[in-house]
């Protein structure tokens, strides 16, 4: 029964979690607390890096405090230390991990490293702790990703976006249409009182035989409507429309490589899975195929440390630790294509 601390700092949020491991590899999570910085980056329409790093490190030390007592453990009782290694903002990386590493070395406890995709791609599992083969679709502000995972740190990278990610896409649409940043959640509400079938918006790369993605087409026509109109512009009904384009590629897509890779089981993450209507297409989509859907718990969807020391505890269990001179690396990667993941080598 291990108890670990996790640090998540990639991006925007400062989060940190206690999870406990209980038999049979399941795991409960004792405290996730959060501090956003949604407020601080407002002001400039999108994060600012340095900004970003100095909050991490203002806040970093109060949120451990915070985790522990709402955990109720003594910081001597945790067994290992993980932190976000990337991908993400390197300055902001090193916050956490360099918080994570002070901590073990000081207790003379292990440093787990975590991918923060791998951490988005188990999301889902938390509460049931085990990770049966799947294919996962990670929606988030940095990342548009198709996985074949075989089971946990056995992944296949099937596709990705090309330029823009879907949360990059609505963060950037809400932008235009004058709305607070980050756009996604503002676009779902707006998007309630709107047709989406008011504007015939691109859906790029919705028949091609890859799994890859492409919004930045799909952004201009948004922009090039915007331009185009005369009057106000009827926010709801682009809103929807806009909506309605990535959910019909979301799907289209993850429907197809399910089929491709034979899977039974399709499980979403990251930021923009919190949209309900694109919940909803894919758990009727699914049903509809006849393959079972589980979509993270919206408390694990956006950043958080919850599902990073989730990722750290299957790497614990089998004794997978990290050297305190391992490296932040912003361009983490998840899984090449022969394969491999390259942060959990192991098949
Ligand atoms: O996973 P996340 O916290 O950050 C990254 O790892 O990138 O995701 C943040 C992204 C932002 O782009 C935000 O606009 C988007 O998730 N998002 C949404 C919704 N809530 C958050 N997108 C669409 N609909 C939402 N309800
Ligand atoms: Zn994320």
């Amino acid at each position: 029964m291990a108890t670990l601390l996790a640090i998540e700092t990639s991006c925007d949020e400062t989060a940190v979690a206690v999870i406990r491991g209980l038999t049979g590899h399941r795991a409960e999570i004792l405290a996730s607390e959060i501090s956003s910085q949604i407020a601080l980056h407002r002001e400039h329409g999108g994060v600012v890096p340095e900004v970003a790093s100095r909050d991490h490190s203002l806040r970093l030390d109060s949120l451990i405090r915070r985790a522990l007592d709402q955990a109720g453990t003594a910081i001597g009782e945790i067994d290992a230390f993980a932190a976000t290694s990337g991908p993400g903002l390197a300055s902001s990386l090193l916050v956490g991990t360099s918080a994570a590493k002070g901590m073990a070395c000081a207790l003379d406890r292990p440093f787990i490293g975590v991918n923060h995709l791998e951490g988005h791609l188990l999301s889902p599992f938390i509460d049931i702790s085990e990770v049966p083969p799947h294919l996962a679709l990670i929606v988030s502000g940095g990342h548009t990703l198709l996985i074949d995972v075989a089971g946990a740190g056995r992944y296949r990278r099937l596709g990705g976006t090309r330029d823009d990610a879907a949360g990059e896409a609505f963060d950037k649409v809400g932008k235009m249409l004058g709305l607070p940043y980050p756009g996604g959640p503002e676009i779902e509400q707006a998007a309630r009182d709107g047709d989406p079938a008011a504007f015939a918006f691109p859906r790029s790369m919705l028949a091609t035989d890859h799994f890859d993605f492409s919004f930045s087409g799909l952004k201009t026509a948004v922009l090039y409507t915007l331009r185009d109109l005369t009057g106000p512009p009827p926010v709801a009904d682009i809103a929807a429309s806009f909506q309605q384009a990535v959910i019909e590629i979301l799907v289209g897509k993850t429907l197809r490589a399910a089929a491709a890779t034979g899977h039974t089981r399709v499980a979403v993450s990251g930021g923009v899975s919190l949209n309900r209507p694109l919940r909803s297409a894919l758990a009727t989509a699914c049903s509809d195929a006849g393959l079972a859907f589980t979509a993270a718990d919206p408390r694990w969807c956006t950043d958080n440390a919850a599902m990073i020391g989730f990722a750290a505890l299957l790497r614990h269990h089998e004794g997978r630790h990290s050297p305190l001179d391992e490296d932040i690396d912003p361009n983490l990667k998840l899984a090449s294509d022969d394969g491999l993941c390259e942060h959990n080598p192991s098949p």
